[in-house]
């Protein structure tokens, strides 16, 4: 595993910076100007059987509860979906390893991961703590080592009145009323060589029609999401046979063909070794990653015409080389600058909310994670807060106009360069009835505050009510188990702006805001 060892950047503002004083920018609302309706799954979470995600993380050690300090943290982030057991992991799991009186339960060997699996958290305990977060489930079922009627007796156990046989067991595990688990992925990755039962598209397009039949023959209702592969550029030859074959030979079936990007990809790690650049590059990828998004949602329409197949991006996340000392590949300690990049990604996703109608964080506990747990305590990575801010937008998205200084970022991984990337990049979400608008901004500049002037046209009576703020003076700021709170959002009263339809923003350097007018 290659690691870096870590460099400190603490920014200071330049001469230029105190000479020039504060920059501005402009935005522009308009309340006609929508992209259309925001589906809440793209605020979505991936939990996994890997290293510490769920023993010793969601749940205790032995697998016995559900971590109360853990729920604590995940309940106001208000999960809408999250994704389970896998990953790498779904390739090779036998769900009815995991239910059941837990003595009973078998212990398996995973051999992609070669560990003993102790079964203990299997499908009702992922259902409990989807219950208790007030999360919708979506389930990966194994299309590698499993079988279509594994695959079917799933969907029985989660879905069928307790009058079924598979309903039946469910009941007598404890759990009467049926789960009605609409979500369910067809495999994981499956173009990739490290993966259980890795094959080519038109072989996993051989594997996922049976699969589908028999899981859509127990409830027709269900939705399914089948393994795409990330485009890249528009060139990819590989990504694009992939997709090209899954949509001619399988678009009948599925619902969403999904993508996975962590950026900038094991391929940026042995480069990135200047945290300045690197602060840069990663503040800007999410704009890479939105023309990702975009040139997937393309290449759908132009092979599958007439079918509505969303886009998925069911795994994503920052994934910088991990630091020296880490304990695994996964092991990546988030700072406020990833804050300022997970940010942007929940930007982009709502600009690109007409054709992405799903997004996983991978993921949530100790893996690349949003949450660290220990024995005893645990606590939010910077990049929880965007998530727990994001959460009180409206379900409306709108096109807005941004003024705003710009720089110039490298190429890294698979981050492309950009000639001009905003400094200030914005997101805004309205109610249905346009009572309310909720903007989220990301000032990327690290020593300049912003002001921007807000203009909005078509709103009736609005004014800025709350804002909630997330900054550190040093992109680099992490939180620890000493020092949990070090970067933290906090809520900001906005009523003395008072009601106007043009007013100013101060942005500090470094920051997150979102913005509550009423
Ligand atoms: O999130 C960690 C792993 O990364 C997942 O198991 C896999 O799908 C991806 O390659």
């Amino acid at each position: 595993m290659p690691v870096i060892p870590e460099k400190k950047w603490q920014p200071k503002p330049g001469l230029l910076d105190i000479l020039k004083g504060r920059q501005r920018a402009i935005l522009r609302i308009d309340a006609d100007r929508t992209i259309g309706e925001i589906n809440p799954h793209i605020y979505g979470h991936f939990i996994e059987h890997l290293e510490r995600c769920i023993y010793g993380g969601i749940w205790t050690e032995n697998g016995e509860r559900l971590r109360e300090d853990v729920l604590r943290l995940v309940q106001p982030l208000k999960p809408p979906v999250i994704r389970y057991p896998g990953g790498n992991f779904a390739s090779a799991y036998h769900w009815e390893d995991g239910v059941g009186p837990r003595e009973s339960r078998p212990k398996r060997f995973d051999p992609a991961w070669k560990v003993e699996e102790s079964n203990q958290v299997g499908t009702d305990e992922f259902i409990e703590f989807c219950r208790r977060t007030g999360a919708e489930p979506y389930i990966c079922v194994n299309d590698a080592t499993g079988t279509p009627e594994e695959a079917a007796r799933w969907v029985a156990y989660c879905n069928q009145d307790a009058q079924g046989e598979q309903g039946r067991r469910r009941a007598v595990n404890g759990h009467p009323e049926p789960y009605n688990v609409r979500l369910w992925g067809i495999g994981n990755e499956v173009w990739g060589q490290w993966q259980a039962g890795h094959t080519d598209a038109a072989g996993f397009v051989q594997r996922l029609r049976p699969i589908v039949a028999a899981m859509r023959a127990v409830d027709p209702a269900i939705q399914i999401v089948a393994v795409g592969d990330t485009l890249t550029d528009d060139a990819d030859p590989a990504a694009r046979r992939w997709n090209e074959t899954v949509l001619r030979e399988a678009g009948d079936l599925i619902d969403y063909l999904s993508f996975h990007l962590y950026q900038p990809g094991q391929a940026g790690w042995p480069e990135n070794s200047d945290p300045e650049a690197l602060y840069y590059t990663l503040c800007a990828a999410p704009h890479s990653a939105e023309k990702d998004i975009q040139r997937l949602a393309e290449f759908i329409k132009q092979a599958a015409p007439g079918r509505s197949i969303k886009v998925a991006l069911d795994e994503w996340n920052v994934w910088p080389a991990p630091p020296e000392g880490a304990a695994s590949m996964h092991d990546v300690h988030y700072t406020m600058r990833d804050a300022l990049y997970a940010a942007g990604m929940l930007n982009a996703f709502q600009r690109q909310s007409k054709v992405l109608t799903l997004a996983n964080l991978a993921q949530m506990v100790n893996v690349l994670p949003l949450i660290v747990t220990n024995e005893r305590q645990s606590y939010a990575t910077p990049i929880y807060y965007p998530f727990e801010m994001y959460r009180r937008m409206e379900p409306i998205a709108l096109d807005v106009g941004v003024d705003s200084p710009v720089y110039q970022s490298q190429a890294l991984g698979n981050i492309e360069a950009m000639e001009q990337v905003p400094y200030i990049d914005v997101s805004a979400t309205r109610s249905r009835g346009g009572q309310r608008v909720v903007l989220g901004i990301v000032n990327r500049h690290p020593t300049r505050r912003v002001d921007l002037s807000v203009r909005l046209s078509g709103f009736s009576d609005l004014s800025p009510k709350n804002g909630w703020l997330l900054r550190h003076a040093d992109p680099l700021a992490e939180n620890s188990f000493v020092n949990p709170g070090n970067v933290k959002s906090k809520v900001v009263d906005l009523r003395q702006i008072g009601k106007k339809s043009r007013f100013t923003l101060d942005l500090p350097p470094c920051s997150v805001s979102v913005i509550a007018l009423e």
